[in-house]
Parts: structure tokens; C-alpha cells; sequence
């Protein structure tokens, strides 16, 4: 049995073919089931001596898996080149990505506010508890701590004597920044927080939200009311929204304030909270509060798009649903 004959067939008719039912032709003078060359020679391994069967088996079993693979190629190579020629078939659209809504939202923010002066700043998500609490004057034994449902880390040294965890908010960068700086300034940072709590349709376990931060000899409440309406006209491009001030209570700042967005005529949605920094958080960065004063605020930046593009629930920006995805 001359395998090497079967082969060269095989290619030339492989090579010839140019179109599928060619193709098809070959495939069947070759593989056919009843009198495919191929076919016919592993019939005619019984009647071999078996140190024959023994080797000529194989090489036929290998040549039968090289002929196929040879016409799928080529199948493959014809259609391939009928696509090209075959001007009239409608095109194939491209999928192209683009940026989540989060991150379009995230990108408009830092737009705003950069427009504003404001510079950008960016800091770890794994925090120490130092930056998240102590030094936003939130010391271990505040109740207010509870305001916080914090993921804490384990240690990853036994003799570390620092506690970790996942930031709860982002207001740590007021301290990181202002460690190293010297007023006056204006900034903001956008970036993770995370909080272990039950999620609903406008709370999550892991969320984005924006901090500011503006230090100088007056800055005041009133700087802060215009900065932030300043910055609400331009996110909802000049939509009409209801914004209202309630007094609140933050350590970290005296007065505090949560600012609400009216949804509709029945409900609000709280965007954030703000206040004057407190004496005690400028006192442990080495501030003298006597000459220097500002606000500070942190607010939801999935709450904004929620608001904006009336999103009925906050999970969808995590889901992975593509419905949602494609819709922004
Ligand atoms: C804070 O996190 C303060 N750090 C804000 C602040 C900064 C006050 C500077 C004063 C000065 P609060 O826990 O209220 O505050 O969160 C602020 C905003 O983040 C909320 O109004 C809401 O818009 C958003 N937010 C808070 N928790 C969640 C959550 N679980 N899911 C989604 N958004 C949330």
C-alpha cells in the first residue's frame, strides 16, 4: 500500500478544488465511508501481516487526520476569499466598547471641577486607621464609628502594629493631601469606598464617591453652596434641579450639612455630605485653625448618575447586565 500515493492525490485535488462542492468531491474520493481511498486501505489492514498492520496502521490513521485538516482548511481559505470578492454581501459590524457609565461619570466629575481649579488627587483604597478615622477626629472609642461599617483586614505582619482596612469614604485624602501641602488649595478625589452593609436599590457594598476639599485665610459655607451649585448646573447641564441643605452632623466637620436632589414630589435622595472642616482635623496635620479655615465634602458619584439619568437602582452599575452597559 503506497501511502505516499494517497497523499499526493489527495493534495492535488485539495489544491485544484476551488469551490465547496469540489471540496466536497475530494473529501469523498478520499474519506468517503464506502469507497474512500483512505477508507478502503484501513479496511485493507486485516488482511496485513502484523508487524505490518503494526506500522502502517498509525501512519494511516495520521495521513486521515492530515487530509482533513487540509480540507477544512481549505474550505475555510475558499470562503474566505469569496467574502472579499463578494462586494454585495452586507458588512459586518463591529462591535466597538466603550467607557462604563461609572467611568463616564467619574471622567465628567473631575471635568467640572478641574474647570473650577480644583486639582485632582488620587489615593489608596486599602487604608490605614489612622487616615480614615483618627485623624478625621473619629477617635476608636466614637460612637460615630458606627456611622461606618468597615471591612478590616487582617494583618499582614504579626508585628505591624497598624490597623488596615477598605476605606469607608474617601474623606482619608483630606488628611493624605494635606500632610503634604500647604494652603491655599482646592481639590478633589474620586475613587472607591466601601462599606459592609445590606445593599438596596441605592446603597452598596462597594461604591464611588467624590471628596473636595478647599483650604484658605476665609474660605466659608457660602464658598461651598456656590462651588457645589456651580457644579450641580454643569452636571445636569443646566436642568433645573431641587437641591436642599439639611444640618447634620460629620466629626470631621462643625457646622455639617447632608445635601439632598428632589427625585419627584414625594421623595429626595441624598447626594452627600459637607461641612467647615473641623479645628481638630487641621490641628493634626499641623495646621493652625486660628489662620487657616475651609470646607469639605464627599458625595455619592453613583447617586449623581442616578439623578441624572433617572437609574431606578444602584446594583445596576456593578451587574454586569449588558442591557445597561449598551444603554450609556
Ligand atoms: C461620608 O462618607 C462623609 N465622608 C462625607 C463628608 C465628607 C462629610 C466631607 C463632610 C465632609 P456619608 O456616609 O453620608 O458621609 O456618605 C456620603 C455619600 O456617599 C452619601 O450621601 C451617598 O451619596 C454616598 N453613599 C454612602 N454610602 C453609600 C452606599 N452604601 N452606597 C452608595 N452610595 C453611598
Amino acid at each position: 500500500m503506497d501511502l505516499e500515493e494517497i497523499r499526493k492525490r489527495a493534495v492535488e485535488g485539495i489544491e485544484k478544488a476551488t469551490t465547496a462542492n469540489e471540496i466536497a468531491e475530494v473529501r469523498i474520493k478520499c474519506l468517503g465511508r464506502k469507497q474512500g481511498e483512505i477508507t478502503l486501505a484501513l479496511r485493507a489492514l486485516k488482511d496485513l501481516p502484523d508487524a505490518e498492520k503494526r506500522k502502517t496502521g498509525p501512519l494511516l490513521q495520521k495521513l486521515k487526520a492530515e487530509i482533513e485538516a487540509a480540507l477544512v482548511f481549505r474550505e475555510k481559505e475558499l470562503e474566505n476569499a469569496g467574502r472579499i470578492i463578494d462586494i454585495t454581501l452586507p458588512g459586518e459590524k463591529t462591535e466597538r466598547g466603550h467607557l462604563n457609565l461609572l467611568t463616564q461619570t467619574e471622567d465628567e466629575i473631575r471635568r467640572i471641577f478641574n474647570s473650577m481649579n480644583f486639582s485632582v488627587i488620587d489615593g489608596p483604597e486599602v487604608e490605614d486607621e489612622y487616615h480614615n478615622f483618627d485623624a478625621l477626629n473619629i477617635p476608636a472609642w466614637h460612637p460615630a464609628r458606627e456611622m461606618w461599617d468597615t471591612f478590616w483586614l487582617k494583618p499582614q505582619k504579626n508585628n505591624d502594629k497598624k490597623r488596615y482596612l477598605l476605606r469607608t469614604h474617601t474623606s482619608p485624602m483630606q488628611i493624605r493631601y494635606m500632610e503634604h501641602h500647604k494652603p491655599p488649595f482646592q481639590i478633589i478625589s474620586v475613587g472607591r469606598a466601601f462599606r459592609y452593609e445590606a445593599t438596596d436599590a441605592t446603597h452598596e457594598m462597594d461604591f464611588s464617591q467624590v471628596e473636595g476639599l478647599m483650604i484658605g485665610e476665609d474660605v466659608s459655607l457660602a464658598n461651598f453652596k456656590f462651588v457645589i451649585s456651580e457644579f450641580f448646573r454643569q452636571f445636569f447641564s443646566d436642568k433645573e434641579v431641587e437641591v436642599r441643605f439639611r444640618s447634620s452632623y460629620f466629626p470631621f466637620v462643625e457646622p455639617g450639612v447632608e445635601v439632598d436632589i428632589r427625585l419627584d414630589n414625594s421623595r429626595w435622595l441624598e447626594m452627600g455630605g459637607a461641612g467647615m472642616v473641623h479645628p481638630n482635623v487641621l490641628k493634626s496635620v499641623g495646621y493652625n485653625p486660628e489662620n487657616w479655615q475651609g470646607f469639605a465634602f464627599g458625595f455619592g458619584v453613583e447617586r449623581l448618575a442616578i439623578v441624572r439619568h433617572k437609574i431606578p437602582d444602584i446594583r445596576l452599575f456593578r451587574s454586569q447586565d449588558l442591557r445597561f452597559t449598551k444603554e450609556f
